[in-house]
């Protein structure tokens, strides 16, 4: 054989060597040390399983759940939206180690490590690299980017939330698009209505208002593009990467996200082109994505709560028409409603949107009990908290809004990491203010208005897409109070 021939056998065959080298390094080597490391600490978990991870034990277990009926009686809903990891908690302890794939996850709820993590101001924890569809949805906006950038846009918003401009330039828009909603219900007294959706409309008209400068008309078609793309991310989280392939060629939903990248690129430049600032697009996108699903959520669940607990319907409109009387909301009013706050803080512990605060650890950490390798993920899990019957009773299922009578605090006996439906740290919500203060606008004209009962055609059944949604939505009869309501 010539020197040649040799060559041209020999330099591929080195090529294909290091390249299976590299991939039995990454998908077996890696997360075994992983595993070994962690099991050697005393983290347990279901073991990692070539390539998948636990992928397809998770699909299955979810597929299963979302068969079981739900009573409205008692409101646990960890096991049915996330059966997987009510499940490994239960069998593995507060702390367990799963795999998303090849990638390492450590879900905590235990409330020390939660703290810890997230209080961490060793800049130990970062948020974790999108996937290829999640960058597509975030892009650069406030809730992904790290170091400088985000001090800056940090910094951009809390001047855009703080307390002056949220009553002078926010307040009186939140009260003029629930004046449209409520325009919309005139003539639908006594009928079975779908709140749920008439929220998505209220909060994205808001978010229109206040974050693009323009109406909900103009901006639906963007929505409608970020609630495509949404559900195309959610349903790429549990799918597995098979290396080199995912490489070569394009899913269907990849070449659709692109598609819808772009459509919502041109649709957002047109609105803010007087700006001429780029920037803007993600900005608008994150605060479309973190604030008008999150804020139709909490509506949603609040109003199917006082539906069925008609004692604290009667005591939040009693304590609304002591406030305001007929008149429209007022920042004074709002920050006073103490019972509304008590019951809006009850449906963010057993309904709350959030389901997981996820961080990537940047470099080997050490910390009090653990030492945690690179690139490992963190999730810390909301729900496992707000559903921990060691933190909040025997009645945590329940919904029982006399907890916070007196305030957060006392409820939660001063532990910070029980309650956080809003995070926890320096990236805890920015948007918190604003959010509560748009529920209550909304809640309180409602209830001047209306008594509200749920009708018999609803079925409970939350499902998880980004936030927990009702999954064939939340239909209520509401009754005017007044002939002219
Ligand atoms: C009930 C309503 C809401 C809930 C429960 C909620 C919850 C959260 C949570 C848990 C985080 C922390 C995420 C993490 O640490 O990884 C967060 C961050 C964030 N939220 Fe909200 N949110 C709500 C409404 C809003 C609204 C209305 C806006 C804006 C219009 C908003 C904008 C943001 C932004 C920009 C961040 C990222 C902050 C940062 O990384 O510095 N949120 N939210």
């Amino acid at each position: 054989m010539s020197a040649l021939m040799k060559l041209v056998i020999l330099v591929p065959c080195c090529f294909f060597l290091v390249a299976l080298i590299k991939f039995l390094y990454n998908y077996l080597w890696t997360p075994l040390r992983i595993q070994h490391m962690m099991n050697s600490q005393g983290i347990k978990g279901p073991p990692y399983r070539f390539i998948h991870g636990n992928n397809n034990q998770v699909t299955r277990m979810k597929v299963e759940a979302s068969t079981k009926p739900m009573s409205l009686t008692r409101h646990d809903i960890f096991p049915r939206v996330q059966p997987h990891v009510h499940s490994w908690l239960n069998t593995y302890g507060k702390n367990y180690l799963s795999w998303n794939g090849v990638q390492a996850e450590l879900v905590i709820s235990e409330p020390e490590l939660v703290r810890e993590v997230l209080k961490n101001s060793k800049k130990a924890f970062l948020k974790p690299k999108p996937t290829l569809l999640g960058s597509k949805l975030l892009g650069k906006g406030l809730v992904m980017v790290e170091g400088e950038n985000w001090v800056k846009q940090r910094k951009l918003a809390n001047f855009a939330f703080h307390g002056q401009s949220l009553k002078q330039n926010m307040i009186p828009e939140v009260v003029a698009s629930v004046e449209t909603m409520l325009e919309r219900w005139k003539g639908q007294e006594e009928k079975e209505m779908e709140v749920y959706q008439e929220f998505r409309l209220l909060t994205a008209e808001v978010i229109s208002r206040t974050a693009f400068g323009s109406s909900y008309l103009e901006g639906e078609k963007i929505f409608t593009m970020l609630d495509k793309l949404s559900i195309l991310v959610i349903r790429d989280i549990f799918k597995t990467r098979i290396p080199f392939i995912s490489k070569l060629w394009k899913t269907a939903d990849l070449v659709e996200s692109e598609q819808l990248q772009k459509g919502i690129q041109d649709c957002v430049m047109e609105i803010i082109m007087k700006r001429e600032d780029k920037d803007l697009v993600d900005e608008c996108k994150t605060f479309y994505l973190a604030g008008q699903g999150n804020v139709n959520s909490l509506l949603g669940w609040t109003v199917l709560l006082l539906s069925i607990h008609g004692d604290w319907q009667e005591k939040a409109r009693r304590e609304v028409f002591e406030m305001f009387g007929n008149q429209n909301p007022h920042p004074e009013g709002i920050a006073k409603l103490k019972t509304m706050s008590m019951i809006m803080n009850e449906t963010l512990r057993l309904y709350g949107p959030s389901n997981g605060l996820y961080r990537r650890v940047g470099r080997e950490v050490q910390l009090e009990k653990l030492v945690l390798p690179a690139n490992i993920h963190l999730v810390a899990l909301n729900i496992a908290l707000h559903n921990d019957p060691q933190l909040w009773g025997d009645d945590v299922h329940l919904f029982k809004p006399e907890r916070f009578a007196q305030g957060i605090a006392k409820a939660t006996n001063h532990n910070a990491a029980a309650f956080f439906p809003f995070g926890l740290g320096t990236r805890s919500c920015v948007g918190m203010t604003f959010a509560t203060t748009e529920a209550k606008i909304a809640l309180s004209m409602i209830l001047q208005r209306y008594t509200m009962t749920l009708s018999p055609a609803y079925v409970h059944k939350p499902v998880l897409l980004i936030t927990y949604k009702p999954q064939h939505g939340i239909q209520v009869i509401f009754e005017a109070l007044h002939k002219d309501a």
